[in-house]
């Protein structure tokens, strides 16, 4: 240790402002879709959020939507596969316009072999795990992947509560991949509001999913402003 470049990014230091924020589509009024990313086009990704109603219990979205998403914004677009045994569907959302795809550790036996298939597909691989899942599922594919989500609710439904203990599970991360020395981005994803953000940065996070703080009442563009002072 001992190298400023590897310690955590915490709000208070310039990298706070660098953060990426990634707002959750699934909260946005898809009857007008294209308008919602203009909404959101200072923002530096759009979060997808596809749900089979197998690995979780609702349903979302598939490959038409994201491919009309790639269609009507440059933004980086950033897949959330919330389906069993993703490896089967990596080819279809690459080719519909992903950049980077995100698999649940617990969706399938293989998923070393579905973040090896990612990267050979030329995108950005993501891991990720339930609030209930051990950490230690992570470490085998660690040092594998471009980001690590930690997701803050169970999957399946936006607008629900952050659960507290995810602090300390993205303290872990933080720790584990600053001591492999790994520029992964790591994502928070579940009930990340203006009121959490900050502390959610202290703990490490370098990447923000927000749904329903973002898409409110009074339209993305003040959602994600308000993020953005949150951080500042
Ligand atoms: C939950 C999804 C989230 C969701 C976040 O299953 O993975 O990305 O859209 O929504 P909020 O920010 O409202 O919790
Ligand atoms: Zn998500």
């Amino acid at each position: 240790m001992g190298n400023a470049k590897l310690l955590p990014v915490t709000a208070d230091t310039p990298e706070a402002r660098r953060v990426k924020l990634a707002p959750s589509i699934l909260a946005s009024d898809f009857a007008r879709l294209g308008d919602e990313l203009r909404a959101i086009e200072s923002a530096d990704w759009a979060h997808v959020d596809v749900m089979d109603g197998q690995f979780v219990p609702n349903i979302s979205f598939g490959l038409p939507i994201l491919a009309a998403a790639r269609a009507a914004s440059p933004l980086f677009m950033d897949v959330h596969l919330m389906i069993d045994r993703p490896e089967r569907y990596l080819r279809d959302f690459a080719d519909a316009g992903a950049d980077g795809l995100t698999v649940h550790v617990e969706s399938t036996a293989h998923v070393h072999r579905a973040v090896q298939q990612i990267r050979e597909l030329g995108k950005k691989a993501g891991v990720t795990l339930n609030p209930g899942t051990p950490l230690e599922a992570l470490r085998p594919v660690l040092a594998d992947v471009d980001l690590v989500l930690i997701m803050s609710v169970n999957p399946g439904f936006g607008g629900q509560k952050f659960i507290p203990n995810s602090l300390e599970r993205i303290r872990t991360v933080r720790r584990w991949l600053d001591e492999i020395g790994s520029a992964a981005e790591l994502q928070v994803d579940g009930g990340v509001s203006a009121t959490n953000a900050r502390a959610v940065v202290a703990a490490g996070a370098s990447n923000l999913v927000a749904g329903s703080a973002v898409f409110g009442r009074d339209g993305a563009q003040a959602g994600l402003e308000r993020l953005r002072e949150a951080l500042k």
